[in-house]
């Protein structure tokens, strides 16, 4: 969840730090801080708050020197206050650390620090681990020897970067879970650490990842690379693509709404080179090793992933199984990784997620590995941790996504697991070539309908002004769109902090309905598909009970008006892709609803884009 950025090298490393935390800033952003070290001293700076707080106190009295380390922080133990915010130093302010992830056994190594006369200035997990490496440093080893005794000590999840006046001119950076990662950046005569490539792709394409158990001494020159019971290892150079003008705003207001405008790009890219036009078969890159005799040979998909992600799963298990005939579960990785889940011959765990670095997915995939499973994952981020430990990927390809809610990833991985319905079906022969051809050829004609949709952003702007200051949201929906409904919901709770449930609008009689009454806007997915008449049925519900119902529904259905004044249209598309459409206008919804609340829309409140702890 924490951001991570180091520097060693020539330049100041103040305003270079600093860029690094502006892209990382998602990642957590309640607290911020640095710590750079010159001329035999380490001055450290923090502030409470978003990072234009340090910006400011760095504006006002700039540290110089050219290694340093930078911090932004997601609160785990101990509150977001300027005292808890890392770097964390030793007693002498010689030594800094910071530190992602948490350290299970801190209050079992803080102990006996206290007693052997250390003294603590936060309320973190994080400051032991300075206090064990001063002690190691007294005894006259070098900083990447301190780290090497202390770091094996830690148990629990962790990436982590030190910087010491006793040692200048080095990081040393380690990453001791595989929550967490680290990753290096190599330059001419100057050399970069980083959480995530967004922090280093402006300086450097060239880097290696450090995987669970590593260590890595970077200095201006070379790095060097470590297990942590000492042993040398070398690591491979790989090179990053990637666009660093696309994580910028471009004239919109917010990163959400930029990103829910890239939306119809971010289709046509991901299907772009999906489909042999010669054969019309789907076709993945060679990051999809499955060959066509294991494909017919899978028993069962497992669908892992959290939030948003599992929403998407949701619709996954239903587009493999209407048109593969393949029986899947979607699980919350969560809960898949602790149920001790049963895993036969061929059984497939597929992954969900963005960033690919979500530590629950991350787990829940181990968990499947250690059973027998394959692994493929579905994810946005090239180089993240799950696209490195998966036999199987398919990337999303929709550049970075920045804002914490997830929009055009979202939309993304419903044409993704709707080509990976198809590709399954194709190769064992579930479907037929007229229909995977129509199925295809409206996907292609996405983009063209999200555009539509955009288009009609003015009204739902409109709606969402006449709607802003309600208490409670409820969101139906049936079929492939329940989980639409789902997600819906969770934009409108994550952006506006309003209460919102999402629904099956089966399950109304059995409790929701209590629910209804004149205060509470009721968001019903009613398109004209195998759920229609349900859905108008479930209206008529919420309407006999004096509920307000926001309709959602096709463009050239005139039956929806007679049930409802406040209609949302979007035009028609086949049932199974319908989900990657209905979802823009309720990301519209709730941004422009969080908008008009004032709220930072971004980046809400106790929330941040990589979930890396648990
Ligand atoms: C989405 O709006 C949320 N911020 C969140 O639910 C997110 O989808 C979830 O944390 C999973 O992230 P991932 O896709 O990076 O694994």
């Amino acid at each position: 969840m924490c951001g991570i950025v180091g520097y060693v090298g020539p330049r100041e490393a103040q305003p270079l730090l600093l860029g690094g935390l502006r892209r990382l800033e998602y990642r957590g952003y309640d607290s911020a801080g640095v710590a750079i070290q010159h001329d035999g001293t380490l001055s450290v700076t923090r502030a409470e708050g978003k990072l234009d707080n340090l910006a400011n106190a760095l504006h006002r009295n700039a540290l110089a020197g050219t290694t340093g380390i930078g911090h932004t922080r997601w609160a785990t133990h101990g509150r977001p206050t300027e005292h808890n915010a890392h770097p964390h130093v030793d007693c002498g302010s010689v030594t800094a650390v910071i530190h992602n992830g948490i350290i299970e056994n801190f209050a079992a190594l803080k102990a006996p620090l206290q007693r052997s006369g250390h003294s603590f200035t936060s309320d973190t997990d994080t400051e032991v681990v300075v206090h064990l490496v001063e002690d190691q440093l007294t005894a006259g080893r070098s900083l990447e020897e301190a780290a090497l005794v202390v770091l094996p000590k830690l148990e629990g999840a962790a990436a982590l970067a030190f910087v010491s006046a006793s040692d200048p001119d080095k990081i040393v950076a380690a990453r001791i879970s595989n929550a967490g990662g680290v990753i290096v950046g190599y330059g001419e005569g100057e050399n970069f650490i980083a959480s995530d490539m967004t922090a280093l792709i402006e300086h450097t394409r060239s880097v290696s990842f450090l995987e669970a158990g590593e260590v890595a001494v970077v200095t201006r020159d070379a790095v060097r690379f470590y297990r942590l019971d000492g042993t040398r290892i070398e690591k491979t150079v790989s090179k990053v693509t990637g666009d660093p003008i696309a994580a910028a705003k471009s004239g919109y207001k917010h990163f959400m709404a930029k990103e829910i405008h890239e939306q119809p790009r971010a289709i046509s890219d991901t299907l772009l080179g999906r489909v042999d036009r010669a054969t019309g078969r789907v076709l993945f890159d060679e990051n999809l090793r499955l060959t066509d005799e294991l494909v017919r040979a899978i028993p069962r998909i497992t669908f892992v992933a959290c939030g948003t992600a599992y929403h998407a799963a949701l619709i996954g298990k239903y587009l493999v199984e209407r048109l593969a005939r393949i029986p899947c579960d979607a699980d919350i990785a969560s809960e898949y990784r602790y149920r001790e889940p049963i895993v036969t011959e061929g059984q497939l765990v597929v992954a969900v997620t963005q960033s690919g670095e979500t530590v629950d997915t991350l787990a829940a995939m181990e968990e499947g590995r250690k059973r027998g499973a394959r692994l493929l994952t579905i994810v946005n981020v090239v180089g993240s941790e799950a696209s490195r430990v998966s036999d199987d990927v398919i990337f999303l390809h929709t550049g970075p996504e920045i804002a914490v809610a997830s929009t055009k990833a979202y939309t993304a991985m419903l044409v993704d697991l709707y080509l990976f319905a198809i590709y399954l079906a194709q190769r064992r022969g579930t479907i037929v070539p007229e229909l995977a051809g129509k199925l295809l050829a409206e996907a292609f004609h996405l983009p063209t309908l999200m555009d539509a949709v955009l288009g009609e952003e003015s009204k739902i702007k409109a709606l969402a002004h006449r709607y802003h200051q309600a208490r409670d949201f409820l969101y139906l929906g049936r079929g492939v769109n329940y989980p639409t409904a789902l997600e819906g919901a969770l934009k409108l709770k994550e952006l506006s902090y309003i209460h919102a449930e999402g629904t099956a609008g089966g399950e109304m009689k059995h409790g929701i309905n209590a629910l209804i009454d004149e205060h509470m806007p009721v968001v019903a997915i009613a398109l004209r598909d195998s759920t229609y008449r349900k859905m108008v049925s479930n209206i008529e519900e919420v309407r006999a009970r004096a509920g307000v119902v926001i309709a959602l529904a096709h463009d050239d259905d005139e039956e929806i008006g007679g049930t409802t004044e406040e209609v949302i249209r979007i035009p028609r598309t086949n049932e199974l892709l319908s989900p990657a459409l209905a979802v823009v206008p309720l990301q519209l919804l709730a941004y422009h609803i969080s908008d008009r609340r004032g709220n930072d829309v971004d980046q809400p409140r106790n929330l941040a884009k990589s979930v890396t702890v648990e």
